[in-house]
Parts: C-alpha cells; structure tokens; sequence
C-alpha cells in the first residue's frame, strides 16, 4: 500500500449515477460533499455530468492521470473495468461491489480472474465487497456511508462494513473522532496489516483500532504488527473461531489450545491489545486517544460514596492493578481537611455531600502523591452534588498533571448528564458505571507492560540438535504409514534435540521383554506400543513397578489379551519397557501446530488431570525468547509447585526452561511435526525426564 492511498491526487468513479438511492450517486455525492480537492472523474456510459462534474464513458477516456479508481458496477463488469484501469495506467483500486468469494465457487473465480488482471498491471485493491475509505484530514470521503466522522486521531479498520456503518453513526451521536477509516471487505489483495501500516506512518493517527474475523498471514502480521505496537497502540477486537480449532486435536496440548488461543498468543507476542466486545474496543481508543499512557499500575480512587468505591477496588484487583499506597504526608493532608468521617485512605471517600471543592481537594492531593500513577472518580449523585463543577475541576487537574491518566465514573442518567459530556468533550473517558473506567486504565497500563517480547536468535546458542536422527525416525514412521510416533520412536526424537527421555526399549515377545528389563535393572514400567491407542491405561495397557523377570513375562501376556479384549481390532507392535523413574514434580512441554500462526509450545502442570486442570500456559514457539519462556512458567499455578510447595524442594527451573526452548526449536525445524506431548515430565532437583512422549505428523 502506498503511503498515500487515502490521500490520491485523482480519482475516476465507475458506475458513479445521478439517481438518488444508488450506490454510484451516495460514493459521488460523499467525495464532493467531503471536500476533497483532488480532480474527481465521474465515469457513466450513459451520462455527460454528474453532480456537477463532467463525465466520461471510459476511464479510458479522461484527459489527464488516474491515481485511483473506485468501483460502484455490477461484479460482472467488474474485471473488464479494471483491464481498462489497468491500461490507463491507475494505481489503486476501490471495489465496493459485493458478489464475488463470499457468494460462493462463481464468486471465488471471479475474484481471481479480477486479481490476476490486477497483478498484471501492478494495481493494489481494497476490497472488494467493501464500503471504501475515508481521511478526515485529506480530507476524503470515498464510501457509501451515511454522513462523514469529525476529524479525530483514531484510525479504524473493519472487516465487516455493516459494523462500519454502526460505529460510524454511533460515533456522530457521541462525538468520536476519527483520522482513518477503512473497510477491508474480501481482503482480495490488501489487508488488515497494510491499513494498521499505513496508519501506524500517520502523524495524525494515534492509535489503531481493528475489527477482523482473521488474519491474512499470520507471520507478516506478526513482523509488521510487532513494529507498529511500539510506536503506538494498536487495539483489535477479533471474532469467528479460528482453523486451528475447527481441526481435531488428538493431544492434550491440542485441545487445550482451543479454538481461538493462537491469536491470544499472537497478539501477546505482538504487543497488541485485545478487546472482547464492541465497548471495549471503543472504551480503550478514547482513553488511549485522550489520556497519556500510566507509568505504573498504582491507581487512586476518589469516590462520594463506599459501594462503588469497593467495586472499582475489586476490578482494579482483578486486572492485576494495584490500590496506590498513598505517602504519609497525603494521608495528613487528607486527615487535615476532610471531614472526619471521610475515608482517607484509597478509596477516598469525600462523602455523600462531597461538593466540587472537595472533591477537587482529594484529586489534587492523590494526583501530587508520587506514589499515583492514575486515578479514577466516581461521582453518584445526591441532592448536594455539583457534577458540572466537579467536571470542571477534573477537567483542570487532567491538566496540571499531565503524565497520570484519570477517567471518570458519574453513575447516573438525567442529573450527571451535563458533567458527563463536558468531561467527555474535555478528554476525559466517563462511563456511567465503575467496572469500564477501571477496564480502561488496565488496557492502558497493559500497552505500557507488552513489550514486545521475541527474541530471535536466542534458541540457536551453542546447542546443536541432532537432526538427522529426527529425520531417520520420521522417515520410517512414513514408510510405516503411520502419522503417530510409537513412545520409544518419540523419546529418540526428543533425545535428539536435548530433552532428556526416560530410556524405553520396544519388545515384541515376553522374552525379550524381560531379557531388556533385566539389562536395565528393576523397576520397570510396561506399556503397549501402538500409535492407535491413545489412552494406553483405560484399555489395561500400563503395568507400572514391574519387579522380576517373571512379573515382565506374565505382564506381556496380560496387557495384550487386554488390549485384545478392549479393542479386538488393533494388532500393537509389541510392549515398550521403560526404566521407572522416582517421582519428581509432574509437569506437560507440548506444542500444537496454528494454520496461521505455526507452532504454539505449552507448558503446565502435567498428568493424568491436565484436561480438568486446564493449567497451561501458551506462546509461539517460533523465536521465543528467554522472557517469555519465564512468563509462561510463572504464570501457571505449577510454578508455585516448582519453587517448592510445603517444604517440598524446590525443582530445576532452569533445566524445564531449556526443554521449552529446545521443544519450540524442534517445532520450528520440523514443520511436518503437528502435535507434540510430553506428559508427564518429571521435574526434579537437578534436571528432567520426560517419560510420555507422543508425536503426531501431517
Ligand atoms: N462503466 C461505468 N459505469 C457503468 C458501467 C461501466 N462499464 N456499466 C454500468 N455503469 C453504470 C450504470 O449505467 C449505472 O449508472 P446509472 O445509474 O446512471 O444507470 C451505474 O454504473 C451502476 O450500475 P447498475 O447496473 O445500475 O448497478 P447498481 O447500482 O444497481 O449496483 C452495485 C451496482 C455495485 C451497487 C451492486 O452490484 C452491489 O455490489 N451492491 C452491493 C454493494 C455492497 O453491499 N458492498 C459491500 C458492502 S460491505
């Protein structure tokens, strides 16, 4: 995408009308009546002016260049139309027709043909099937949409038009402002990641929001994204279940990934705010666009009454924001001149007949507090209230401390309204409930903690995998036909690539079931070696402290006949003999493969439960850094087992983080690998054993 393409110097319209009601007149009369000042070429086979502006039959046939050219005629028109854009030489497309891939087969080789043609004149297409653009700056309204936003810094870019045209009418009643706006529609050629780049180079976009349904390419998205976050923030509320979910998972890990955790994943990785609804999406640009970024997380609340008070201290623990400790000079100064029944300690509570010099006293103290890094007000309103002079006085603490963020609560209807705009028109967020103003100040804080975080180059080190051991075993299995490793076939792989394995031997009679047992010494787990059992113990597959020869031989005979009984079909390629191990923490490495975003690699608390548990913690494998690693452990509860739980030891930390790098770095080498588990891992004092290890290929 050019960095212009909101701003071109000519534009043709095609299919531009004069009848009111149609698409071709509303896109015309938008462009004329936004002020654009760029030539506007109305192109109409039938027509000889419209609204005003000459007309040509052709685009073929305007005297002078063509930058862009926005489509308003029927699909079928559509590529013989851009042949001739092509030929004229015109640089960007806008097709706002619908009735291409999202109609079906018909539609999806339409869509091609028209690329192709566009491919070959080295044109760029939004769209099609969307509802254009606009630039308040430009300025230029080049869309079908009902009426033209004030000029704003919040540049929004949707998948859906319908949402489009809600949000932008909404955004007239409430006042929002925008720099950009643009619809992606089909996402034929340009997409979410072109717009979030060209608003990211935009002086007068200050933070971008999206809606999207997916993402085009997952690994530009993260490259490009990834950029733009640390310049400014980039907000995207993300819907429809993801590939990755709609594909059966066969492993622990794989179905504890979900079906839209890749892009939680993603967006962590890429510094990118997620928002789960509509209001928050817009909660978080109006903060963002209207209040500086937080230094820290310890907020202040000043409040005229307790209820409240308690709810915004309850959000602003659960967002993992912290109640500021005020200094002991605020807390005397606060003594000193509230009432004495006030609440001087955070909540302040200036209470029920709190009028705006109090209230203006306990923000102007808190804000001083070097301890504040924001503040939130929650005004309920009594007959004593002064919710327009309280505005005010926020409105001028706002700005005489410019570097703490504050946001309003005035939880009311009729008697706050006035207060309530004039704080919304000042810049300063007000909702009319306690929990958004709270969830505003977390999105914030949140921007300033995603940092991002990958580390490329961090896996390679001095460690070398041994590849070509992986490869002799993928190779066989294949020739097996098989897409499951057998347990001892995966301990190898992992083996290779530095993760220590309990050994495990494969044995196909009871003799030589017990001749390996006794070579690797007493006690000895048994499992049945098939990659067509998964659940191994509710079949009668696992014997666990075997401790004599015969005990092996009997147990051989025993599992197969259970096996047989359970599942008469499958033949097991035999029993494999595993070294018990001494019980250690148990933990579960994993990784699942995203369509989209590649390799995602798990850790948490591994056994038997883990599905019950659910207490596992994801990142993409690809580049993870040694941060990340540390994050995603700290972040389950199995963390608090490992640094010893009860007077327990604590476990080799280190030696589990190097098996999570050293599992992402075989995911990202081997991209036939599609699931991996290794449940359970043993953790001990002083290094690992991975004892379960299972492999699934594409
Ligand atoms: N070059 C230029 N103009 C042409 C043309 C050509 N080759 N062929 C036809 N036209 C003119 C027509 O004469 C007509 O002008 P008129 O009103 O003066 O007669 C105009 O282009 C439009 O053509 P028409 O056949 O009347 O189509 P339409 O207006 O009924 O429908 C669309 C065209 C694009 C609006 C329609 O096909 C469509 O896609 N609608 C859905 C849009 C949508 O929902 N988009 C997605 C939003 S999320």
């Amino acid at each position: 995408m050019t960095s212009n393409f909101t701003n071109p110097k000519s534009l043709a319209v095609i299919g531009a009308s004069k009848t009111p009601g149609k698409i071709g007149f509303a896109l015309i009369n938008n462009l004329l009546e936004s002020g654009y000042k760029g030539n506007i070429f109305p192109i109409n086979p039938k027509e000889k002016e419209i609204l005003g502006a000459p007309s040509f039959p052709s685009v073929m046939e305007v005297p002078e260049d063509v930058e862009t050219a926005i489509f308003a005629v029927p699909a079928k028109k559509v590529p013989d139309v851009a042949k001739e854009c092509g030929q004229k030489g015109v640089k960007n497309l806008v097709v706002l027709t619908a009735g291409f891939k999202e109609t079906g087969r018909e539609g999806m080789e339409l869509e091609k043909k028209f690329l192709s043609i566009c491919k070959k004149h080295h044109m760029r297409v939004l769209g099609p099937n969307c509802v254009g653009f606009i630039d308040t700056h430009t300025p230029i309204n080049a869309t079908f949409l009902k009426g033209f936003p004030v000029k704003g810094e919040i540049a929004f870019i949707s998948q859906s038009g319908a949402i489009l045209a809600a949000i932008l009418d909404w955004s007239q009643t409430v006042g929002i402002g925008y720099s950009k706006i643009y619809s992606l529609g089909n996402k034929a050629d340009l997409n979410e990641v072109d717009c979030i780049a060209e608003a990211a180079g935009d002086p007068n976009t200050k933070v971008i929001l999206c809606y999207i349904e997916d993402v085009a390419s997952g690994p530009e998205f993260i490259k490009v994204v990834s950029e733009v976050t640390g310049k400014k923030p980039v907000v995207i509320l993300k819907s429809g279940a993801s590939q990755a979910g709609a594909r059966a998972a066969s492993s622990h890990t794989g179905a504890l990934a979900g079906s839209d955790l890749a892009y939680d994943v993603a967006f962590k990785r890429c510094g990118v705010l997620r928002a789960y609804s509509m209001s928050e999406l817009f909660d978080l640009a109006i903060a963002f666009v209207n209040q500086p970024i937080p230094k820290g997380k310890n907020v202040a609340i000043v409040t005229n009454s307790g209820g409240p008070g308690i709810i915004a201290t309850d959000k602003v623990e659960a967002h993992g924001l912290q109640m500021a400790r005020f200094l002991k000079e605020t807390i005397e100064e606060l003594r000193l001149n509230l009432p004495p029944e006030a609440s001087i300690y955070n909540p302040v509570d200036v209470l029920g007949d709190g009028r705006a010099d109090r209230f203006r006293f306990a923000l102007e103290k808190v804000l001083e507090d070097k301890s504040v890094d924001s503040a939130a007000v929650l005004l309920c309103p009594v007959a004593v209230t002064e919710p327009l002079e309280t505005a005010r006085a926020i409105i001028e603490l706002n700005n005489a401390y410019p570097e703490k963020p504050i946001v309003a609560a005035y939880m009311g209807g009729q008697a706050l309204a006035d207060g309530a705009k004039l704080l919304s028109q000042k810049g300063v967020p007000c909702f009319t409930m306690p929990e958004p103003a709270i969830a505003a100040l977390a999105g914030m804080s949140s921007y300033a903690d995603l940092k991002i975080t990958a580390g490329a180059g961090e896996n390679n080190g001095s460690f070398k995998p041994d590849q070509k051991t992986v490869k002799a075993v993928f190779y066989d299995v294949s020739r097996d036909h098989r897409l499951t490793l057998l347990g001892s076939e995966a301990a190898e792989v992992i083996d290779a690539y530095g993760i220590a394995a309990t050994a495990t031997v494969l044995s196909r009679s009871p003799e030589e079931a017990a001749e390996i047992a006794e070579n690797m010494g007493y006690p000895v787990v048994m499992k049945v070696a098939s990659p067509k059992i998964i659940h191994k113990t509710d079949v009668g597959g696992v014997k666990i402290g075997v401790h004599t020869c015969d005990e092996v031989k009997r147990g051989y005979v025993n599992i197969m006949e259970n096996v047989h009984r359970y599942l008469p079909k499958v033949v097991p390629h035999g029993v494999e003999i595993q070294k018990m191990a001494p019980e250690g923490v148990e933990l579960i490495i994993g990784m699942t493969r995203d369509v989209q975003f590649g390799p995602l690699i798990a850790f948490g608390l591994g056994g038997i439960y883990v599905n019950l548990l659910k207490d596992v913690s994801f990142r993409l494998a690809h580049d993870i850094s040694n941060k990340e690693i540390k994050e995603m452990i700290a972040e389950t509860r199995a963390y608090k087992l490992m640094k010893g739980y009860r007077g327990e030891k604590p476990v080799d930390i280190d030696a589990v983080s190097e098996a999570i790098r050293k599992l992402s770095l075989l995911a990202v080498d081997f991209p036939e690998i599609v699931e991996v588990d290794i449940n359970p891992v043993f953790a001990y004092e002083r290094g690992i054993t991975a004892l379960d290890v299972k492999i699934t290929l594409s």
